[in-house]
């Protein structure tokens, strides 16, 4: 009999909270967001409440307007290579561009943490959805939504193919015979595309893992033809249930019209919880960070979303359900971001500074404000009602936000039997439940009988 379907559960690690304010909270240490100790203890934090992994964000600009709020910082990579030797079984998940790498080199930073980690890394693949990169990278314009999508395509094609272009038993270490490995079992991969060409073979072994766990955010209709044929687990933002259920069923359809099954991919929504012991005091924890809020900021970030100038609106003024009625004309990539906005204010008609406070929680994402049972009970409504396979916990404070979630609401749903008492097995594959994959220059399997 299989064992009972679980959730994976990973916390989203943002410097000092998911909430644009947190920074400003006394709860939160933003002094600390250089010192590579913090993302240790935040990591052990995680890897003793059994969680699946951390992951981080990225983007190769500084697109934060660091005047009111601070900016991730440190790259991700080379973070989890630090929180890998702080940790035994805790999965790493990092975010890295395929309009801004190279194939080899970025195949080489996730095989070699994959290798480090004892097989717990996770690419999380994005075409970098800001503009303000491509000037960093010597280009005049950022390629459009379209183009980066083809070169996505054959970039982790052609990543992939170098992962395996090492069979699993490529190295002999035969010292008496003087032979190190079987070169034969070491393939070039000459990768032709319309964007990249790779000759290979790669220049490292074969991971534990066969390969990082590949990863994906897409939420247009490309990203999501994206998902369906290469994501093993999807991060997603969604306001309601229902949203979620219509992506969930869309995504696993499209796995399944590229041969896969539904449970080769993982689908984690984005959840930020403000928790506390009864509702009341959980809400007013959550006024409390939005009124640490600073409406220039939050102005700023909205417009970038929306592509729409929100100057003339008066902050305590209903927001004028036509000023998001574009959604359908803005550049591909913020569309789906765009998308949820435009669902708040036709759903709620808040003020502009109420609309401010609901996405400076999470930057879209959903913000859930109770007591640990209440969001036990959201969780493992989603899980069992075909919108969710685990979550993103995006704590709207750091340290503290995820403490209190994995001392409080962990061992909810673990007396439920909805998440692990014990890690079962020590990769990324093994807590997503996936499989290893095979190279495909290795010999077919011999099946007997
Ligand atoms: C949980 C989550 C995390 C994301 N992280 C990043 C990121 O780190 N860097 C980035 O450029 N985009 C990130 N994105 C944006 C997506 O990669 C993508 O651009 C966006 O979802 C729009 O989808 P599309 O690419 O299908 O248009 C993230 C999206 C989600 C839902």
């Amino acid at each position: 009999m299989s064992a009972p379907r679980q959730l994976s559960l990973n916390a989203f690690i943002y410097p000092s909270g998911h909430h644009e304010a947190a920074w400003r909270h006394p709860d939160s240490r933003p002094e600390r967001i250089y010192d590579v100790t913090y993302y240790q203890e935040i990591g052990r934090t995680a890897e003793a409440a059994k969680l699946d992994a951390v992951f981080f964000a990225d983007g190769p600009a500084l697109r934060t307007d660091v005047r009111h709020n601070a900016a991730p910082g440190l790259e991700p990579i080379t973070l989890l290579t630090a929180i890998a030797a702080a940790t035994t079984h805790l999965g790493l998940i990092a975010t890295a561009s395929t309009t801004y790498y190279e194939p080899y080199n970025l195949a080489r930073l996730f095989s070699s943490l994959d290798h480090i980690s004892g097989g717990r890394a996770g690419w999380n693949i994005v075409t970098t959805g800001t503009d303000l990169a491509a000037a960093n990278f010597g280009l005049d314009r950022h390629p459009d939504h379209a183009e980066r999508y083809a070169r996505a395509r054959e970039f982790v094609d052609a990543v992939v193919a170098l992962w395996d272009s090492w069979e699993d038993d490529a190295i002999l270490l035969d010292r008496a015979a003087g032979i190190y490995a079987d070169p034969d079992k070491i393939h070039p991969i000459d990768f032709v595309g319309e964007h990249l060409r790779v000759r290979g073979p790669f220049n490292a072994a074969r991971t534990p893992q066969g390969h990082p766990v590949l990863v994906q955010a897409g939420a247009s209709n490309e990203g999501r033809a994206f998902a369906g044929k290469y994501a093993e687990a999807i991060f997603t933002a969604h306001q309601r249930l229902s949203d979620a259920q219509t992506f969930y069923a869309d995504i696993k359809a499209k796995a399944a019209e590229y041969g896969r099954d539904a449970d080769e991919v993982k689908i984690l929504p984005g959840i930020s919880p403000f928790i506390a012991d009864t509702e009341a005091a959980a809400l007013r924890l959550e006024r409390e960070f939005n009124e640490l809020t600073v409406p220039e900021y939050g102005i700023k970030q909205l417009e970038s979303i929306t592509g729409t100038s929100l100057r003339a609106l008066a902050l305590d003024e209903p927001v004028p359900v036509e000023v998001f009625a574009g959604a359908g004309d803005v550049t591909d990539n913020a569309r789906s971001r765009l998308q949820v906005v435009a669902g708040i204010v036709e759903r709620e008609r808040p003020t502009l500074r109420g609309l401010l406070h609901r996405l400076a929680g999470a930057r879209g994402h959903r913000v859930f404000a109770g007591t640990p049972e209440q969001v036990a009970d959201t969780i493992e409504e989603w899980f069992t009602q075909g919108a969710a396979d685990g979550f993103n916990v995006m704590p709207p404070y750091y340290p503290g936000g995820l403490e209190v979630f994995t001392e409080t609401v962990v061992p909810i749903l673990q007396e439920r039997g909805l998440f692990r008492t014990e890690y079962t097995g020590t990769t990324l594959r093994d807590h997503f439940g996936l499989a290893r994959p095979r190279s495909r220059f290795a010999p077919e399997p011999v099946t007997v009988g």
